[in-house]
């Protein structure tokens, strides 16, 4: 996490760098700093809090070199010392990762009479690279030196005293950027930082070196050995702006699915004619994320195998990269992911490949590592995601994992008959499932007035349960548990009582009188009981006022309708609660540390 931006050049290096910050502040928002060279020293602003509270817009800081971090706490609460940039000696740093080694190297740094103000390994890392350089006397040598030294991942920008002009990065798996214009060179975390247009831009690779000097870009290897590099094209095409009529960009980015799940359905199936081969011979398919990407691999992995005939197993990420499990040649790999930059997902990618087998990435964000990295890569194309709650990434990567399923299908009846009814109802169907808002404030003034809360479903239902679970706590600080229907007398039946809330999920007509048992059992113990369905399938014990009534569209289109009501339930609540919806505490967009 944390999301790290530098400017050098002409024009105005500040104000480039404090809207890089905001832009960059879904990835971290505890603390936030600027520095730029000046009269031969440095100039640090830094604090805790957001970018707008810590730095001025308007301030003018008349130098052409400014670097500028967002923090997301690993090593040291949130608080000024903590903040980057750190400074030591001639060297001046923002980094973005994680070094692992920090500790010896900070016993080995304070044995040779360095302090320390922070508890951060960045300013062990500024140390390190300070001592080699006051040996060395050389920036490239000095950084190739240290980055050998370092382990874990770490996407660095360095600016020395003695070379004003200039931006030095260093990057091993932590994301970095360059993005050269007319005259600068910005360097950032993602492509959402540069207000300008542009066609092309720099990926420094893991093990690189780079050099930014008023507009011209040089790289090096670890080694210090100067090294050709092209720039490859691509631009960014998002709207990064709340628009106006939403509070937020979560509502926003809600609001989107509509259009993002109907251009999903329609597209053509040119683009997932590429995984044909890899489909040859498959027995299993293996999918694995993290967090919400991980609940859309569950939502969607009923649906896959029914309708492609393979079985399908959904990993967290987190887990399978330290199980010795390796799917056997016939088995096919998924790791899904919003940003591809999630930390436990690329490893369990690289694992996999390792292991001499084939990864299919489910991208949101192009160019990303899984982007990058994986031997074929299946776009969502929701657009930039900016809430930390994901809503359209994660719908969309549902609809993507239906996609293959019907193009992969052994019955080739099956995916037609889904296929257009989805085509012909989504759109419709979601946007009018969003306005049944006098049901859903409903439901959300009672969750917002709890301090616990359930859901429950069984089968796809029970993996919208455990998303919009996810997200209610996520956004309001409610604490609220996710639960297969069956399972709750099996123990959590214990915690309901008197108005406990209980929300249950209906989009399967199959299992519909056996989540209606399920909740008479919570209603026979106080719980407050609401539910999700069609009316078709609403079971009778929940009060008119508790129903949320979805339109009356087959599954899976009742999918995609249940989960938006899930998503703008846990809105609604966490507005009613006052928080910050788009930045909630402690988190951050992306989580690139293990
Ligand atoms: O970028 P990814 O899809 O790999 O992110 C995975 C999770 O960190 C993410 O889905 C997280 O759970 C969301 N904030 C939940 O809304």
């Amino acid at each position: 996490m944390c999301g790290i931006v530098g400017y050098s050049g002409k024009g105005d290096a500040y104000l480039s760098v404090y809207k890089g910050l905001c832009r960059l502040e879904y990835r971290g928002y505890d603390s936030a700093g600027i520095a730029y060279p000046e009269k031969g020293d440095f100039v640090i602003i830094k604090d805790k809090g957001r970018v707008s509270s810590v730095l001025d817009r308007d301030f003018k800081c008349g130098s052409g070199t400014v670097i500028g971090h967002t923090r997301w706490a690993t090593h040291g609460t949130p608080s000024a010392e903590n903040a980057h940039p750190h400074r030591v000696g001639s060297v001046c740093i923002v980094h973005n990762g994680i070094i692992e080694n920090y500790a010896s190297l900070r016993e080995m740094l304070t044995e040779k009479g360095y302090t320390f103000l922070s508890q951060t390994d960045t300013e062990v890392a500024c140390a390190l690279i300070s001592m080699y350089y006051d040996l060395l006397h050389d920036p490239i040598k000095a950084l190739a030196v240290a980055a050998r030294l370092f382990t874990g991942s770490f996407a660095l920008c360095i600016i020395f005293k003695e070379y004003p002009e200039r931006i030095y990065a260093l990057r091993k798996e932590s994301p970095l950027l360059i993005v050269p214009s007319d005259g600068f060179t910005v360097i950032c975390s993602d492509l959402t930082v540069p207000d300008f247009d542009f066609d092309s831009y720099y990926i420094p690779e893991s093990g690189e070196i780079a050099v930014l000097d008023n507009g011209k870009t040089e790289f090096y290897d670890f080694s210090g050995k100067n090294i050709e590099k092209m720039a490859v094209s691509g631009s960014f095409k998002g709207d990064v702006h709340v628009s106006a009529g939403y509070g937020s960009y979560m509502e926003k980015e809600i609001y989107q699915q509509p259009q993002v799940l109907y251009k999903l359905f329609s597209e053509s199936e040119e683009k997932y004619e590429k995984i044909k081969k890899l489909f040859y011979n498959v027995n299993a398919v293996h999918m694995i994320a993290c967090g919400t990407a991980y609940h859309a691999a569950l939502t969607a992995s009923g649906f896959f195998e029914r309708v492609s005939g393979i079985p399908a197993y959904c990993h967290l990420a987190s887990e399978f990269r330290y199980g010795e499990f390796i799917p056997d040649d016939n088995g096919m790999n998924i790791v899904i992911s919003q940003s591809g930059e999630t930390a436990d997902t690329i490893a369990a990618m690289r694992y996999l490949q390792k292991n001499g087998r084939k990864v299919i990435g489910v991208v949101n964000v192009p160019s990303s590592t899984v982007d990058r990295e994986a031997d074929l890569t299946l776009l969502t194309e929701a657009g930039p995601e900016f809430a930390v709650a994901s809503t359209k990434a994660f719908t969309a990567q549902v609809a993507l994992l239906m996609r293959v399923a019907f193009f992969i299908s052994r019955d080739s009846k099956k995916p037609g008959q889904y296929l257009s009814t989805l085509v012909k109802t989504v759109k419709d169907a979601v946007f009018n499932a969003l306005e049944n808002s006098e049901y859903i404030y409903n439901v959300a003034s009672v969750m917002s007035r709890n301090s616990d809360s359930f859901y429950i479903g069984r089968r796809t239902d029970y993996a919208l349960a455990c998303e919009g679970s996810l997200k209610l706590k996520e956004i309001t600080y409610i604490h609220s548990e996710a639960l297969a229907a069956g399972e709750l007398k099996h123990g959590t039946l214990s915690l309901i009582n008197d108005g406990t809330p209980v929300i249950a999920i209906i989009t399967e007509e199959t299992v519909k009188d056996k989540t209606a048992s399920n909740l008479e059992e919570v209603m026979a113990r106080g719980g407050e009981v609401f539910c999700i369905a069609r009316e078709k399938d609403m079971p009778d014990c929940v009060k008119p006022g508790n129903r949320v009534i979805l339109p009356d569209i087959p599954f899976p289109t009742t999918v995609f309708t249940a989960s938006a009501v899930l998503q703008l339930i846990a809105l609604k609540s966490a507005v009613l609660l006052g928080r910050d919806v788009d930045k909630p505490r402690n988190l951050a967009k992306s989580v690139t540390v293990e």
